[in-house]
């Protein structure tokens, strides 16, 4: 029932920390169920997604302790096949816990999940390379069965580079019997760190980040300590914040090798970047912004996760812009709040047509999904008078902190219980 209160206009200034990545840490947390004994992650961002990641691992009956930015896997030897629906339907990264359950157990059943509401979401590739390695899988009940005495190393030609299937695949290979070849695998930076880890657990896996991946089967893993590198779909939506509102900010924790597309797209838009060592980087906006054409693409293109910031940018543009989303095939739920902050966006299928006006006017608007709840707040932040955020959980999802981050570079934003008539 929480909103998110703005008052638009403020020019950000000052220094922001990124947090540990969601993308990767999640995905993390899968992994070290493969593990004999305890890991410990750090760096962890303190999201919702985490706490839910912990409630499906314990659920399987890991022991998970976290702490302040930090938390401790132990599988034991005890854990469960079934990862039940009440849990998985809440995020999709649950799938993942598929790949090593089925590598350490030789049986699993996972709910099929549910996540961010974006477009059609299969998960056939993962199962397809499941069944290569010599699964047997059923679905039935809303639930994935998959069972293999022992699964065995293959090809696997991927037909689209998907990140949670490379990275299923990967966790499951890692304790098959031979060697699994990923051909056409996902190549996002959140792929190396999933390597990194395994590889501490004792994993052989290499080429993660190229077009093929090759991971030789161990028999056994043992835990290990990790820590989560920088979210680089955080450090980009503050470098829109800064962008949108003409500010100032020295970003701690942007990869500049991670952000490629990212930089390109705001260059284009005349926003100047200042990378220093240490990953940080110096972001100003003085002129006006100029208007932008891009396509979503897996890595290294444009982030289908920074789509919806950089939609808001080109609704304050000098010009018209067009965005492609290629990736989800119902990315744009953002739309209809943003034309009723005064956005001029024309939409065909799965392209949008943005007419940059003058300004924004603030209104009341409801969050949609994780990002597109962060773009809504972007744009409250660059709207005349105020903008009432609601349904903000989806923020919570993935963002640690957001309005307190932002209302330390200045930003007039606050979080309160929602008033009887707020909107
Ligand atoms: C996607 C993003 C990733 C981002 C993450 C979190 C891409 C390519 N992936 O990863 O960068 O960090 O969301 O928001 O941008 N698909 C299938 N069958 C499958 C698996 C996927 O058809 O078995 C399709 C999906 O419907 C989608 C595309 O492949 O159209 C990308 O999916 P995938 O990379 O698996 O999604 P995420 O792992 O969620």
């Amino acid at each position: 029932l929480e909103k998110l209160y703005i008052n638009g206009g403020v020019p950000l200034r000052g220094e922001v920390q990124i947090s540990g990545a969601k993308n990767a840490v999640l995905k993390i947390m899968a992994a070290a169920l493969l593990g004999q004994g305890p890991s410990l992650l750090s760096n962890v961002p303190q999201i919702r997604d985490v706490k839910t990641m912990c409630s499906v691992l314990r659920s399987l009956g890991a022991q998970v302790e976290s702490g302040h930015g930090t938390v401790k896997i132990d599988p034991g030897t005890g854990l469960m096949n079934t990862a039940p629906h009440d849990l998985v339907k809440g995020m999709r990264a649950s799938i993942q816990v598929l790949g090593p359950l089925l590598g350490r157990l030789g049986e699993v059943k996972v709910a099929l999940p549910g996540g961010c509401a974006i477009g059609d979401r299969p998960i056939d590739m993962h199962l397809e390379g499941l069944k290569a390695m010599g699964a047997e899988i059923r679905d039935e009940h809303g639930y994935v069965l998959a069972r293999a005495t022992k699964l065995r190393g293959a090809r696997i030609h991927l037909d689209y580079p998907s990140v949670g299937a490379t990275e299923n695949l990967m966790m499951a290979a890692s304790l098959a019997e031979g060697e699994t070849v990923l051909l056409n695998p996902a190549k996002e930076p959140e792929i190396i760190e999933s390597q990194r880890f395994l590889n501490k657990m004792g994993a052989q896996i290499r080429g993660a980040g190229t077009n093929r991946i090759v991971i030789k089967g161990v028999r056994q893993l043992k835990g290990a300590d990790y820590r989560v590198g920088p979210d680089r779909i955080e450090a980009g939506t503050f470098m829109v914040a800064a962008a949108l509102t003409g500010g100032e900010i020295l970003i701690n924790g942007a990869v500049e090798e991670h952000l490629g597309a990212v930089i390109h797209k705001l260059q284009q838009a005349g926003v100047q970047l200042q990378f220093m060592e240490g990953n940080r980087v110096l972001v100003r906006s003085k002129e006006k912004l100029q208007p932008i054409q891009l396509r979503t693409m897996p890595y290294p293109g444009f982030p289908t996760d920074m789509q919806p910031q950089f939609m808001v940018l080109s609704t304050v543009a000098a010009g018209v812009s067009i965005i492609t989303e290629a990736v989800y095939n119902n990315r744009f739920k953002h739309v209809n709040d943003l034309r009723r902050m005064g956005a001029d966006i024309y939409v065909e299928g799965r392209t949008a047509v943005i007419k940059g006006t003058q300004f924004l006017s603030g209104a009341c608007v409801t969050c949609p999904d994780l990002r597109a709840g962060a773009a809504l707040v972007l744009a409250g932040l660059a709207a005349n008078g105020q903008t009432v955020v609601e349904d903000i959980a989806h923020i919570d999802r993935g963002y640690e902190n957001l309005e307190s981050k932002l209302a330390q570079l200045g930003a007039d934003i606050v979080r309160q219980q929602s008033g009887e008539q707020a909107c």
